[in-house]
């Protein structure tokens, strides 16, 4: 069988890849991504002399080295950002860390940001949950190259919230946020000053990632197929950047900003004393009431505010977050050859990482250093956020269908792998509508699309006939452990795991959530962990599990992204477009 390669593509991917893709072992993957499309080419948008900003940033793109582990400094990419104008508190360094400064807005601010590329690969940022205009929003079209300016100008429309800034470069997403570029960003309004929430030193950001270093302390990025279809994973655990973060706290009230930034692990998070965990925002901003969790999940993307009190606690007391056991977010097979819970431990292994999805361990600790008096008390109300109902939707009877597609060599959505310009039907959205919308595996023994109605009749089959294509392109000859006569037979079965999957634009709320009978298991480990109803961008999909969400899609015209939050998926193509229009 032969394999033929786009010859430019191959250039990209050696140069961008820097050695790190093994080629020989890859041909069905490199088939695969022979879909995925080129980008336009678009000139960078400019300052408008009419855009009158209350803020204005330089954020800079660039490599850099930093010291992480002991030893020798590891080279990344790094956001730097210089305040040009604006409230002195717009930029908060992490001190001693790769991630980008948090940058934080006020709701109704005029914000330009000025984004200099110089990386040697083209790149693009995107405000993870910012409600902006299109061309604002990041879409990879408007890549820039080395020594380019793009300048974004938009107002910040979004309620009080914590988002994120991260690139979202074409087939690179995943390796420049792994490498280091993200950073949080921090909305404040009015309704939320009004509670006088823990800030300052009290209001701590915790953005947590996985890595993999070399013996060098080096970070190591994709290696082969399996780092691509389960996700990569790390196996250390880093918080702001740090290795083994330890925050001395105070005796009283915290505020901990919690976003995972890691490109595929998901957590489950606890305290280690088994005292609830007090959630009291989701991704897009604060809940009406707190509430109480014995864990609580955090995929890619998601985001968590979580009210952490230590009055009480002596000085010298220690407490842990751990991501506790859970089970069902990788396919049966892999599970058991990572070692993920409930399927025996093999540590590392050929193929497995040394700290198993799904597996206890900790994420980092507290110490109570000094006795304080009373902070700040909990609020009973929160916020207020006005509840959709089927009734606001345009599209009631006929959900927007969102169907994972996992096959062997491509995850996908609707059946499709990423191509720019390529709208489906149901793709195409009225602006100023609020959408019932679906996400559902489309695949295998987790069922296809539910019986609501045709559009989604049609989507299936538009999924047989990839499926066939796909069988057709690589069965019989291609031998590689994930070729196509191993999982023929099955279908998306075997292959179906967990997925984030994130939405641009405005957030979202969820309306409900079903899973297949044959999930129980698995599911209960991590059905407690769930937050309904705040407002969400990123909402954790688990094998056979159906999620009904309602989301507007207000004031902005184009193209809007949605794509899986595993951002090695999202670099094989499980992205798509939303056409506003
Ligand atoms: Cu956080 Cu389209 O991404
Ligand atoms: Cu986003
Ligand atoms: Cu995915």
């Amino acid at each position: 069988m032969k394999h033929t390669t786009n010859p430019s593509r191959r250039r990209f991917f050696a140069q961008t890849g820097a050695g790190l893709l093994a080629w020989a072992g890859l041909p069905g993957w490199l088939h695969a991504m022979e879909g995925m499309g080129d980008m336009p080419k678009i000139k960078p948008h400019k300052t408008s002399p009419h855009f009158h900003p209350d803020v204005e940033i330089d954020l800079i793109c660039k490599p850099s080295a930093v010291p992480i582990l002991p030893g020798q400094p590891t080279r990344v990419l790094q956001y730097a950002a210089k305040l040009i104008k604006g409230p002195a508190n717009t930029l908060t360094e992490i001190a001693g860390s790769y991630l980008g400064p948090v940058l934080r807005f006020e709701k109704g601010q005029k914000i330009r940001i000025n984004l200099h590329n110089q990386l040697d690969t083209p790149t693009i940022t995107h405000w993870h949950g910012l409600h902006v205009p299109a061309e604002m929003d990041g879409h990879p079209m408007y890549q820039i190259g080395k020594g380019e300016i793009l300048v974004y100008e938009f107002e910040m429309l979004n309620r009080a919230s914590m988002n994120i800034y991260h690139p979202h470069t074409h087939n690179l997403t995943g390796e420049h946020v792994y490498r280091g570029l993200a950073g949080a960003i921090l909305v404040n309004d009015l309704e939320e000053r009004k509670l006088e929430l823990p800030s300052g030193e009290y209001e701590v950001p915790i953005v947590i990632q996985d890595r993999l270093f070399d013996d060098n302390n080096q970070l190591i990025y994709v290696r082969h197929m399996r780092d691509r279809m389960m996700g990569f994973y790390g196996d250390r655990i880093l918080v702001n950047g740090r290795p083994d973060f330890q925050l001395d706290v105070a005796s009283r009230a915290y505020r901990f900003r919690v976003l995972n930034g890691s490109t595929a692990r998901i957590y489950k998070l606890a305290w280690d004393d088994n005292s609830p965990v007090t959630v009291i925002g989701t991704d897009g901003g604060l809940l009406e009431t707190p509430v109480n969790k014995a864990y609580v999940m955090l995929a890619p993307g998601e985001r968590l505010d979580i009210w952490a009190d230590f009055s009480g606690r002596k000085v010298g007391s220690q407490l842990v977050m751990r991501s506790r056991e859970f089970s069902g977010v990788l396919p049966m097979m892999a599970e058991r050859m990572m070692g993920g819970a409930g399927h025996g431990r093999m540590g590392g292994g050929m193929h497995g990482s040394a700290l198993p999805v799904g597996s206890d361990y900790p994420v980092f600790s507290i110490k109570v250093a000094r006795q304080v008096g009373d902070g700040p008390a909990l609020p009973n109300k929160l916020s207020t956020i006005k509840r959709y109902t089927l009734g606001d939707t345009a599209n009631p009877n006929k959900p927007v269908p969102i169907g994972i597609s996992e096959g062997p060599m491509a995850m996908q959505l609707n059946g499709r792998p990423y191509a720019f310009n390529d709208i489906l039907p149901s793709e195409r959205i009225p602006v100023n509508t609020v959408q019932l919308m679906e996400i559902f595996h489309a695949h295998g023994s987790h069922g296809g699309p539910g019986k609501h109605d045709g559009a989604e009749q049609g989507h299936g089959m538009q999924q047989g006939g990839m499926r066939h294509r796909m069988g057709m392109k690589h069965g019989g000859g291609d031998n590689t452990e994930q070729g196509g006569h191993r999982m023929g037979g099955m279908g998306g079965g075997m292959m179906a795991m967990a997925h984030p999957i994130h939405m641009h634009g405005q957030y979202f709320q969820i309306l409900s959530r079903t899973v297949n009978a044959g999930e129980s298991e698995a599911y209960a480990s991590v059905k407690d962990g769930f937050i309904e109803g705040g407002w969400k961008d990123t909402v954790l999909v688990m094998p056979g599990e159906r999620v009904r969400l309602i989301k507007p899609f207000e004031d902005f015209k184009g193209l809007f992204m949605y794509h899986c939050h595993n951002l090695e998926h999202e670099d094989m193509g499980m992205m798509r477009d939303f056409s506003v229009e």
